[in-house]
């Protein structure tokens, strides 16, 4: 188990990113205050994968493909392939002192 944040740190839609078993990272919290932790590797291609706070959507910046923040799955792709893989998700736990870790 890691500490990678404490709450404070995010801000209602605000992420950081945080390293993860050696893999880049992101966690993001929701506008609704709701925390999610991804990869931030695409499941198509391995694009990169960014938290697109204004469309309040994860955002694929290879071939822009978008996935639900709640829970990684696929919101919308592009008409050139199928992609029914989501991100992969990372469990979290919250501790008392608000202390953020990934599992
Ligand atoms: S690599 Fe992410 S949509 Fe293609």
């Amino acid at each position: 188990m890691e500490k990678i944040a404490n709450l404070k740190d995010v801000k209602p839609g605000g992420s950081l990113t945080f390293n993860y078993k050696g893999e880049k990272a992101i966690l993001v919290r929701t506008k609704g205050g709701k925390l999610v932790a991804y990869l931030t590797v695409c499941p198509h291609e391995g694009g990169n994968i960014e938290w697109d706070e204004q469309l309040n959507k994860m955002l694929c910046e290879c071939h822009l493909s978008l996935f639900n923040v709640e829970d990684g799955s696929v919101y919308r792709h592009s008409s050139l392939f199928e992609l029914n893989k989501s991100l992969t998700k990372i469990e979290l736990k919250v501790d008392e002192n608000q202390d953020v870790y990934a599992l």
